[in-house]
């Protein structure tokens, strides 16, 4: 299928016409293989994403993340597997309507106006006339451009400009907004801005699938993540799920391996090194009660450490083993 994509925003294709699935998932990827030559850029991939839910798709550079969206958008071909997105084949044109896409690499025409480029995109997404002005204004305050719609492109700064892809991507209030690092270019007041825009995104409907190798924000946003490597999904589930069993580690001089009697009602234990507990299945609420029972077998406490921190060392750990 031909297709197109404007800078920064909704996507035209030419197809049968057919009226997306409103039931079931939103995206379903089935053994998704993606070959550019002998690499694999997705090698196997699977995964799904439900309606009205904020979709974290995290990897290190090359892992794939990229390219999953533009098979999604339809940009790109499986050379293996399956993808579906709202419930029709990646690129159909009225699935397409029913989407926005913010691209990782984007330029606007620097001599037009914000406005002038948020009604073209409008105009391109075949939004009636009528509705475009209310929709772009929306939009435009949505990303905190507000007042800024009559200024040129070129006078934007890197992240204002991120900002004018956001709010593209943001018009005709679509079902499901492919975002490919919508960060990158902010600062952290940025970041924070873009993360309050995906929340309001998740209070009225609209699923997000995001693009992000920037974890801080993934963990903060996201209802399930997937952590992709080298093609492959390497973890999948509810953020917690993700980060694994709660777990604590305790810097204790006095309480070995052989002093630790009665702790193993606290969770499993193990002793990675000298002088540190790990104890693995505790809650938080527990953390006070696992230090007491130390300190009654004689142990003093030198640091108590909640693990895995962040979403961060989870992901380090996961790459590295695959
Ligand atoms: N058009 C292409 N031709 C050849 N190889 C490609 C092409 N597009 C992507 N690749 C390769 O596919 C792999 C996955 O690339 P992709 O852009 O999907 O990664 P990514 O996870 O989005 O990375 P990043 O975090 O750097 O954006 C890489 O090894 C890349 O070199
Ligand atoms: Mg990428």
């Amino acid at each position: 299928m031909e297709a197109s994509v404007t800078a920064g925003g909704h996507v035209e294709g030419r197809g049968e016409r057919a009226g997306p699935d409103p039931a079931g998932p939103l995206v379903r990827m089935d053994q998704a293989v993606k070959r550019y030559g002998r690499a694999r850029a997705l090698d196997g991939l699977s995964l799904e994403v439900a309606p009205g839910e904020v979709f974290g798709f995290l990897g290190p550079n090359g892992a794939g993340k990229t390219t999953a969206v533009k098979v999604l958008l339809g940009f790109a071909r499986l050379s293996g597997g399956s993808a579906r997105v709202l419930g029709r084949p990646p690129g159909d044109r009225e699935a397409r309507r029913a989407i926005g896409y913010l691209p990782e690499l984007f330029r606007y025409q620097e001599w037009l106006t914000a406005n002038e480029v948020l009604e073209l995109h409008a105009a391109l997404a075949g939004q009636p006339h009528a509705a475009r002005a209310r929709d772009v204004a929306e939009a435009l305050a949505l990303v905190g451009l507000a007042g800024r719609g009559d200024d040129r492109v070129g006078t934007f700064s890197k992240g204002m400009q991120q900002r004018l892809g956001l709010a593209v991507a943001l018009l005709g209030r679509p079902r499901l907004v492919f975002l490919d690092e919508p960060t990158s270019a902010l600062d952290p007041v940025g970041r924070r801005d873009v993360r309050a825009v995906i929340c309001a995104l998740r209070d009225r409907g609209t699923a997000v699938f995001l693009n992000s190798h920037l974890l801080g924000e993934v963990e903060k946003v996201c209802d399930r993540v997937a952590v992709v490597n080298r093609g492959r999904i390497v973890a999948m589930g509810p953020l917690r799920a993700v980060l694994g069993p709660p777990a604590v580690r305790v810097r204790v001089t006095g309480v070995g391996p052989g002093q630790a009697a009665g702790l193993e009602r606290f969770g499993a234990l193990s002793f990675p090194e000298p002088d540190l507990v790990e104890v693995v299945g505790l809650e938080e609420a527990a953390v006070p009660d696992l230090v007491r029972a130390m300190v009654e077998l004689g142990g003093r406490i030198h640091a108590v450490d909640p693990r895995p921190v962040t979403l961060e060392e989870r992901f380090i750990e996961l790459v590295r083993a695959t």
